[in-house]
């Protein structure tokens, strides 16, 4: 990832993530529809509360977003999170999937004139990234 877009991703996300008061919806509950509408089967593999999970699906968004600049830094993290992921039941196909429905729900929250081609990309790199380290893990698991 080049740094304009570490800085694109995190002025998008950070944008992303405040709710104001006129939101009807967070980014996360977005997010979990859309990703049971376009793919219903992996509804059954989620066992929280969805509130919960939205929470925690956030906090790790925002952990991601804050070490852009240090994404050494992740990897244990995320290392661990794809062994984990494996024993939800994430499948490597589903990772697209997930990777669509935020790319989503970021135009949902944001409005579509914010997701140009460049933001297009650098989501791209970003999320490519994090799923390949999950995807690896989840394999040697
Ligand atoms: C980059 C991609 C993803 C991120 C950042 C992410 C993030 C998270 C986080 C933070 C949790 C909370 C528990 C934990 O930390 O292990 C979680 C749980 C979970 N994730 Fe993901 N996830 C991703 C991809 C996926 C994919 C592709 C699937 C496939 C369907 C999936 C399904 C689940 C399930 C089933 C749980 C457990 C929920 C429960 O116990 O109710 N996730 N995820």
């Amino acid at each position: 990832m080049t740094e304009s877009q570490k800085a694109l991703l995190r002025s998008l996300l950070e944008r992303a993530l405040i709710q104001n008061p006129k939101d009807t919806q967070t980014l996360a509950a977005l997010f979990y529809q859309r990703l049971f509408t376009v793919a219903p089967g992996v509804r059954p593999l989620f066992s929280n509360k969805l509130s919960l999970q939205e929470a925690k699906f956030t906090q790790m968004l925002e952990s991601l977003l804050s070490n852009l600049d240090r994404l050494d830094n992740l990897v244990p993290v995320l290392w661990q999170s794809g062994r984990n992921h494996k024993l939800y039941g994430a499948e490597e196909a589903h990772y697209a999937v997930v990777g669509e429905a935020l790319l989503y729900a970021l135009e949902a929250k944001l409005g579509a004139e914010h997701i140009t081609d460049e933001v297009r990309a650098a989501w791209k790199a970003f999320y490519d990234l994090v799923a390949l380290i999950m995807q690896e893990a989840a394999k040697e698991a």
